[in-house]
């Protein structure tokens, strides 16, 4: 599988703040697919490292979107997680086992509610 293997994507040495802390491994599944997670990391962090850039896709347009502000304001990096669309996988820590899917348009809810 490809999320298991040792990311390439994952900064292991920083010039000013040193090494990567060694983190428990969790389990996250991104559209079925099952990908490896450092505990505490964000959402969005796991799946740039796992190499996962596009996050939504917009109503409208359907134009693919991922990260752009990274601190939680523009909502570029909304998905659906554990069943609840509009989260900011920016600011959500990955929590083991998590779902995440990408989030078409405006997103659904699972009991067939509509943020539409
Ligand atoms: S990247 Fe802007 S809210 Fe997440």
């Amino acid at each position: 599988m490809k999320g298991l293997i040792e990311s390439m994507n994952r900064i292991k040495h920083h010039i000013i703040l040193g090494d990567l802390e060694e983190r428990k491994k969790v389990k996250i599944v991104v559209d079925g697919e099952e990908m490896e997670a450092m505990e505490g990391e964000m959402i969005a962090a796991a799946l740039l490292a796992n190499g996962r850039k596009q996050f939504r896709y917009t109503k409208r347009y359907h134009s693919p979107r991922g990260i752009y502000c990274g601190i939680g304001r523009c909502t570029d990096c909304i998905m659906t997680v554990n069943a609840i669309p509009n989260v900011r996988t920016c600011i959500t820590p990955v929590e083991n086992g998590m779902v995440i899917e990408t989030q078409k348009g405006l997103g659904k809810w699972k009991r067939g509610g509509s943020c539409v």
